[in-house]
């Protein structure tokens, strides 16, 4: 009557439109090759136990190594009819090798085959993904040894704080992006164990080798409880958030990008070839690549809160809702590979002002902590020395100057304390070259930074 693979028990045939809302061919098309993996593998330890025999695994193998062909020449035809990628896959070689090919789904269930098709697919791509963030690293890197004593604001509240150099300001986002790596790390280690062998939820009454199929297929292990394995979906929420902490910091990057291309900032310009212009107003280069990597954040997290949502209440095992697992990663995946894509290319090619940071990092009274920490040397509790220097920009504002310009006869009036020997010591060049310490701004310290770096980017590579 019906020509499902689970038709028996049907009289009636699948309302047409609920047959295409169910499936989600469109979405797990893509895990073919690691559906057939799968199906490889269980067939070599169903042969091992005795539970298929020579002739049906060889028939089996070559049925999948077949289909993979027509995959990858585009010639096989995913039908909604057939649900999803592991019914398509299954019935094609039913329809080449006959038994044998209804032979492959004994001692499996769906359940376990979906979220072991995910894991091995996601950890592909979360290999794939660490390699890309390597990649924007080692640019990264790359721009903050040439940036090593280039001097810009660095600011607090958006406001000039003290000078930081550039090469500084660069390794910040080097220290994120490992962070980020070492998550997409530990967690595509903690979901590296194999659900194969949980079947629908309670495992099998044949006498499977767990442990061969997970080595078969790069596992560490096979899972612990047949019931977790086939419910578990916190590798999606874990793969999610790291996903999205990555995208959180593309998007912060991309915030001072195009800040700095402002005409008002001036400190970069991005090349044109990842610019584009206005159809109105024909003086305009708008930094949009930026401002997608920043708006594809959006989605990411979005992608991250529909996991948790979606999970929240579902009681165990497999529940149809967990079919929407897939479509939020793999879109997140998508976009986040796009974004670090787009940054590692554009980044090389970027203009760097460095006047227009130097004379920013001058204004705005970016010394004022230096000549505080200069009374304190002198012997001034640096409350008192707060207060002196606060008393000096006060005083500079009114009458137009910088730090550095102020007259002798202006400091004595300020504070007898205050020398215009130590006004007239203060530069950017000095406050940056002074905080020569671990983690700080020195281009000193960025150099040494910049080569610990290399050893370790290096080592990753080796
Ligand atoms: N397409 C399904 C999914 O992605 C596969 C598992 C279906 N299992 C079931 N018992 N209906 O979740």
């Amino acid at each position: 009557m019906s020509d499902k693979p689970w038709g028996g028990r049907f009289d009636a045939p699948t309302n047409a439109f609920v047959e295409a809302f169910n499936a989600s061919t469109h979405i797990d098309a893509r895990m073919y090759a690691e559906d057939i993996a799968g199906s490889r593998a269980h067939a070599r330890m169903l042969t091992k136990q005795n539970i298929l025999n020579d002739d049906d695994l060889s028939l089996i193998l070559s049925g999948l190594d077949e289909i993979e062909a027509e995959i990858e020449a585009g010639k096989f035809e995913f039908l909604i009819a057939l649900e999803d990628v592991h019914m398509n896959i299954e019935k094609r070689l039913t329809d080449k090798i006959g038994d044998a090919g209804k032979r492959l789904h004994t001692a499996r269930s769906r359940n376990d085959q979906v979220t072991t098709d995910t894991r091995l697919y996601l950890r592909k791509r979360t290999d794939a993904m660490m390699l890309r963030i390597r990649g924007l690293q080692a640019v990264l890197l790359n721009l903050a040894e040439t940036h090593a004593d280039t001097i810009m604001p660095g600011f607090t509240h958006l406001q000039t704080a003290q000078p930081v150099t550039f090469g500084h300001h660069l390794l910040a986002y080097l220290e994120m992006f490992e962070r980020d790596v070492a998550r997409f790390e530990d967690a595509r280690n903690r979901m590296n164990q194999c659900p194969l062998g949980a079947a629908a939820l309670a495992g099998t009454t044949f006498d499977i080798d767990r442990h061969f199929t997970a080595k078969a297929l790069g596992f560490d292990a096979p899972t612990a409880n047949s019931l977790d394995s086939v419910s578990d979906r916190d590798f999606i929420m874990e793969l999610l958030a790291a996903a999205s902490i990555c995208s959180i910091h593309l998007s912060r990057f991309s915030e001072e990008l195009i800040l700095w291309m402002s005409a008002q900032f001036s400190f970069i310009e991005l090349p044109d070839a990842f610019c584009t212009g206005s159809s109105i107003m024909p003086q305009k280069k708008n930094p949009d690549m930026p401002e997608l990597v920043r708006g594809k954040s959006g989605r990411i997290i979005g992608g991250l809160v529909s996991i948790l949502i979606t999970i929240k209440s579902l009681p165990l095992a497999y529940n149809k809702d967990m079919q929407e697992d897939k479509e939020a990663i793999f879109d997140a995946y998508d976009n986040l590979e796009g974004c670090l894509r787009v940054f590692t290319d554009m980044l090389p090619d970027m203009t760097v002002n460095k006047e227009a940071m130097h004379k920013a990092a001058s204004s705005g009274f970016s010394t004022a902590t230096d000549l505080a920490d200069a009374l304190v040397r002198a012997g001034v509790p640096f409350r008192d020395a707060h207060e002196v220097v606060g008393k000096s920009v006060a005083y500079c504002i009114r009458e137009s100057l910088e730090l550095h310009q102020m007259p002798a006869q202006a400091c004595a009036n300020i504070d007898a304390r205050l020398s215009v020997e130590m006004v007239q010591a203060l530069s950017v060049e000095t406050c940056v070259a002074a905080r020569d310490h671990v983690g700080g701004t020195a281009p000193h310290q960025v150099r040494l930074q910049c080569k610990a770096w290399q050893q370790r980017l290096g080592d990753e590579h080796a």
